[in-house]
């Protein structure tokens, strides 16, 4: 009986110690730029424990229901949707979405969380960006990244975007460059060029800039647009900082079931 108490208050230790780990996360890490027209890798089911994976749309720009359905890369029906683009909330201040890498961890520890990213180089030190992760970046694994989803921010290999908008490819700039000019910007899809615009005025065309980043609570803002909330954002609500609290009644049912199982000890 003694060890099966103990192995109790145990387990009930170890989850205050753990059960919260995964959502305090910070770092440094690099950017990059990407817009490849895929099926974000995050709209898959059972990608991570969320509400419902992220919004992926049709040839046509329009929301899909079926997340089952194959990427646009590989003949399938499934693209990225534009309104997954960046957009300025002030002149320090943008929300938008990336492809993450975390070292050590696979997709489950980030698709759909969402992540401040601080600037810490060029000409965006001092700004500071909210992105959600809808998709994720296994291309380069050397360093913890962030792809900022930029629409003509890149080429990929798979021209996607020249299928889906019946253009042609060479619209989308230099290869693994992307657009070079503000102008070029307009020779892109109407729905791509908003997002386009942005890398050269918000973004001030920075090059790979480097971020400080922290796992925060998702903004509405960006959920709205993906439909994607993780389970355990909850662990992050009653937590202003990237640390996270415990609630006052988890507190008290805690310590209520520490005295019992004190209490059993001394009767047994
Ligand atoms: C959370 O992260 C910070 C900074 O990396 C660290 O100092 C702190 O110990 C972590 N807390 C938990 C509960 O893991
Ligand atoms: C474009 O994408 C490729 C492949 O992921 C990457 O190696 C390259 O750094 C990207 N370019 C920029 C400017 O981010
Ligand atoms: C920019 O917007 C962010 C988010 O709403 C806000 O926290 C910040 O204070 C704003 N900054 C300025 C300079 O208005
Ligand atoms: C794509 O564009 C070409 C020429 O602009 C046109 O002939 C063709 O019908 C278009 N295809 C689709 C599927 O819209
Ligand atoms: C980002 O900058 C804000 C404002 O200076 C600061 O409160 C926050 O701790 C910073 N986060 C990281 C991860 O550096
Ligand atoms: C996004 O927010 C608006 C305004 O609150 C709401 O009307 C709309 O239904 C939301 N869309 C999604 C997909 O949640």
């Amino acid at each position: 009986m003694r060890f099966s108490y103990h192995f109790i208050l145990s387990l009930l230790l170890a989850c205050l110690s753990h059960c919260s780990s995964n959502v305090n996360i910070s770092g440094s890490a690099i950017t990059t730029r990407y817009w490849d027209c895929c099926k974000p890798s995050c709209s898959w089911n059972g990608k991570a424990q969320f509400s419902r994976p992220v919004q992926s749309c049709d040839i046509h720009d329009q929301p899909l229901s079926d997340f089952t359905a194959g990427t646009g890369c590989n003949g399938g029906a499934a693209f990225s949707c534009t309104n997954q683009s960046p957009w300025a909330v002030n002149d320090t201040f943008s929300y938008g979405f990336a492809g993450v890498y975390i070292m050590d961890h696979v997709e489950d520890y980030w698709c759909c969380s969402c992540y401040r990213l601080n600037f810490t180089s060029g000409p965006v030190k001092g700004k500071t960006m909210i992105v959600q992760a809808h998709n994720t970046a296994y291309d380069i694994i050397t360093a913890d990244r962030f792809s900022l989803a930029i629409p003509g921010g890149n080429t990929s290999t798979t021209d996607a975007c020249a299928l889906e908008f019946n253009v042609s490819q060479s619209v989308f700039g230099e290869s693994m460059v992307g657009v070079t000019s503000r102008s070029q910007c307009d020779d892109l899809p109407t729905a791509m060029k908003s997002g386009c615009h942005w890398r050269f005025d918000w973004f001030e065309d920075a090059d790979n800039p480097s971020v400080d980043f922290e796992r925060v609570q998702c903004p509405a803002a960006l959920t709205n647009i993906t439909g994607c909330v993780r389970d355990d954002e909850k662990e992050l609500v009653s937590s202003s900082s990237a640390i996270p609290s415990i609630s006052p009644f988890s507190s008290l049912i805690m310590t209520t079931i520490v005295i019992i199982v004190a209490f059993l000890q001394v009767l047994t």
